[in-house]
């Protein structure tokens, strides 16, 4: 864990081990660059002039003992052209100056790198921002390694410097709710990294047990099979009846608003591992479908951020945990299952297993009677085409709840895009012989996952998030992200009025 906060004084008189100051690739030393340089009596200007100093963006170069600057360090970041400077460039350089003061011995760092005059940078996003880029940056991943554990950085303390003494209460918001967010992506990003034989539905009842332990304001109940039985949730047992891992039903409660004010409902598609069940997947890249829980994952850790936060707020948390396998008892393609909600499925696909478990949990939340229901789930392939690895897909039956979806992860730096949901979508999941069927086709394919959870929401205000391409990356990064967190911290700070 590291502290964070804002300094205010002269930044040549400052006590860090390292001070960050950016420089853009022009002629003229602003920012805490000119402050600096007239300390030193034009020695920055001089090694800029030598070409001694980097201007491209992220570049960094470490400067000891700079005269008349008491920080030992100095790390000078290329900002690159002053008009292409924006809030996503920003972004990259703050992250590059982090990356490359955690390689040094600095335990205590702090930025002074100059932002962009934009609207979205102002003072609290400022700190949000950096808490989270530094989360990022230290985050090391929970890998199962038996050799000797790298040695952990060094650093302890960031201040945010060069900021006026009139910004330092938004930006100790922005710094606190930053590091409440990151811990909660940290949370998520280990949750899916864990392989599928440690992270099964028992594992994350238990983390759901543990949240609610640490934070007396969070409350947790594990529904087990028999109790899912009880529940009628035949869908949801369909998808896990070919796995020997028992299944589980989690609802976590946070009662920060008013007593019986209408909660927000996050719903967590949990799939500990997808084979895809019978409808078997192609082995390539296999591997990858444990981070199926991620849904879920990321509705334990908002649950776990918005008790850090004490938002003034009620928030219920449901995760569907299961495990979808081929075994000799499971659901075969043609099988129809009954829902809670009654309806019918026909199973035409036991790979299309998120919508099965999600619509047994979706009929569960109309019991709280929600403000909102938002589930989150790493729902189709179909998404990845549509959107790839930048945008999370936001698909509903209340618009105004989309935007506002969208809206906040633009804000939140975990952007989500709409996709259209009209009766259109819902036609192509007719089924001969059930009420409905669970696949609709491959057109359109992220949309008739949506629109088969639409059947099961009417008269809810309801959203869905597809993070199928974002929850995590391939290939040599392979790895968790940890979003959508920041975006659902950002939609629920909004609702509960701190932002
Ligand atoms: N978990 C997958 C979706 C997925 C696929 C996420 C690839 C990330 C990368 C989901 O359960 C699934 O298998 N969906 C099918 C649906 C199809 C059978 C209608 C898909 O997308 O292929
Ligand atoms: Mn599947
Ligand atoms: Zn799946």
């Amino acid at each position: 864990m590291i502290r964070f906060d804002s300094q205010h004084g002269r930044l040549a008189a400052l006590a860090a081990d390292c001070l960050a100051i950016g420089l853009f690739d022009d002629n003229q030393l602003t920012g805490a660059a000119a402050q600096l340089d007239a300390a030193s009596k034009g020695q920055l200007q001089r090694l800029r002039d030598s070409g001694d100093l980097p201007s491209r963006p992220g570049e960094t170069q470490l400067l000891l003992q700079l005269a008349g600057v008491r920080a030992r360090r100095v790390l000078v970041v290329g900002l690159g052209k002053r008009a292409d400077f924006n809030r996503r460039s920003w972004r990259k350089c703050v992250a590059a100056a982090l990356t490359a003061s955690l390689k040094g011995k600095s335990a205590h760092l702090a930025l002074a790198l100059e932002r962009p005059a934009v609207a979205e940078l102002d003072d609290y996003y400022l700190g949000r921002s950096v808490a989270d880029l530094a989360g990022a940056a230290l985050y090391r991943v929970n890998d199962q390694k038996s050799g000797r554990r790298p040695t952990a950085p060094a650093l302890r303390r960031l201040s945010l410097a060069g900021e006026p003494a009139s910004a330092r209460a938004a930006l100790a918001k922005g710094l606190a709710h930053g590091a409440a967010i990151s811990a909660g992506q940290k949370l998520l990003r280990d949750l899916g990294n864990l392989p599928g034989n440690i992270c099964t539905p028992r594992y994350l009842a238990a983390q759901a047990k543990s949240l609610a332990a640490a934070n007396r304001s969070l409350r947790a109940r594990v529904f087990d099979e028999a109790q899912i039985r009880r529940l009628k949730m035949g869908c949801l047992l369909a998808v896990s009846r070919g796995s020997a891992e028992p299944p589980r039903f989690i609802v976590m409660e946070y009662r920060g608003g008013r007593r019986g004010a209408a909660p927000v409902v996050l719903v967590g598609k949990g799939v500990t591992f997808d084979t895809g069940g019978i409808s078997l997947k192609d082995p390539a890249a296999m591997d990858e479908m444990k981070y199926d829980m991620c849904g879920a994952g990321s509705v334990l850790a908002t649950m776990q951020v918005v008790a850090a936060l004490r938002l003034p707020i009620n928030v219920v948390g449901l995760v569907a945990a299961v495990e979808n396998m081929p075994g000799s008892r499971a659901t075969k393609p043609g099988d129809i299952a009954t829902s809670a909600s009654g309806r019918t499925v026909e199973i035409l696909n036991t790979d299309a297993e998120g919508r099965l478990i999600l619509c047994d949990a979706l009929d569960y939340a109309r019991r709280f009677e929600p403000a909102a229901v938002v589930d989150i789930a790493t729902l189709t392939g179909a998404c990845v085409v549509a959107l790839g690895h930048h945008f999370s897909g936001v698909m509903g039956n209340d618009d105004a709840l989309a935007r506002e979806l969208v809206q906040a992860g633009a804000d939140a730096d975990d952007r989500a895009w709409q996709l259209p949901l009209t009766e259109d979508y819902a036609e192509q999941l007719r089924s001969n012989f059930a009420d409905i069927a669970n696949v609709g086709g491959r057109d359109g394919g992220a949309i008739t996952a949506a629109a088969f959870l639409g059947r099961f929401t009417q008269g809810l205000s309801w959203a869905h998030l597809d993070i199928a391409g974002t929850a995590w990356l391939s290939g040599a990064q392979k790895g968790g992200t940890g979003r959508p967190v920041p975006l659902l911290v950002e939609f629920l700070l909004r609702r509960a009025g701190r932002i």
